[in-house]
């Protein structure tokens, strides 16, 4: 791999901008100053160090984010921060979020860098369960619990697939979908006369939300967690 690509790969800066790090005597491979960032490297046994400090090569790399209110789920944003601005510094480049959470929704937000693993995720194909925690304006009834499990008329071709539904002990609503309909938990609450007045995602396939998870804190995806989400 060339030094160039390297880094910009780990983020260290753009293409004109890391030419100019090494330009500057920023960089060393093996303790030796380059000044050409068009030289060959072996990405995973050279040291490659940027201001005396080693950069890892990492090819792909998983976060875990617990998404506040307010902040919207895109890469980026001309006037509202974004959820990747929480993540600072990114470790690679080019880093996404796997699906969309609503602004005002919170919780559980997977992001990467790995698109094959982020595309059959959210494909209809591979059904990964998503869990909610819903507050709604007035109480669940069992008979919207049996309508919310069957299936819903929310509007589109077709109802929405089985889901599983039940209430926690302080009246909110457990749901588990597994789809990913544009506002699909506001609109199947819509369908059985409610109101979503707050949602949280608890949960993403195998993932879940740590209870001690500040609201805006993010870490890496474990390797065990890593391995459980890899669909491939
Ligand atoms: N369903 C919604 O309505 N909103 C979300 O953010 C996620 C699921």
């Amino acid at each position: 791999m060339r030094l160039d690509k390297f880094l910009c790969d780990c983020n260290v800066g753009t293409r004109s901008q890391v030419k100019d790090y090494v330009k500057k005597g920023l960089v060393q491979i093996n303790g030796q100053q380059v000044k050409k960032s068009d030289v060959a490297i072996n990405e995973t046994t050279d040291c490659i160090t940027f201001k005396g400090e080693q950069i890892q090569y990492r090819k792909y790399v998983y976060i875990v984010l617990n998404k506040p209110a307010g902040i919207i789920t895109a890469t980026e944003d001309k006037r509202a921060n974004t959820v990747m601005d929480l993540i600072k510094p990114l470790p690679v480049k080019d880093m996404f979020p796997v699906g969309r959470l609503d602004k005002d929704t919170t919780g559980l937000l997977l992001i990467t860098n790995d698109g094959d693993l982020a595309h059959k995720l959210l494909s209809p194909k591979y059904h990964v369960d998503k869990t909610y925690i819903v507050t709604t304006a007035k109480p669940v009834t069992q008979a919207d619990i049996d309508s919310l499990t069957q299936g819903v008329d929310i509007g589109d071709d077709k109802p929405t697939l089985p889901a599983k539904a039940s209430l926690l002990s302080d009246g909110r609503l457990e749901l588990t979908i597994h789809e990913g309909r544009y506002h699909q938990v506001k609109r199947m609450l819509e369908a059985v006369n409610n109101e979503v007045t707050a949602l949280h995602r608890s949960s993403f396939g195998p993932l879940e939300l740590d209870d001690n998870m500040e609201s805006g804190s993010w870490r890496e995806l474990t390797e065990d967690e890593i391995s459980k989400i890899n669909v491939r």
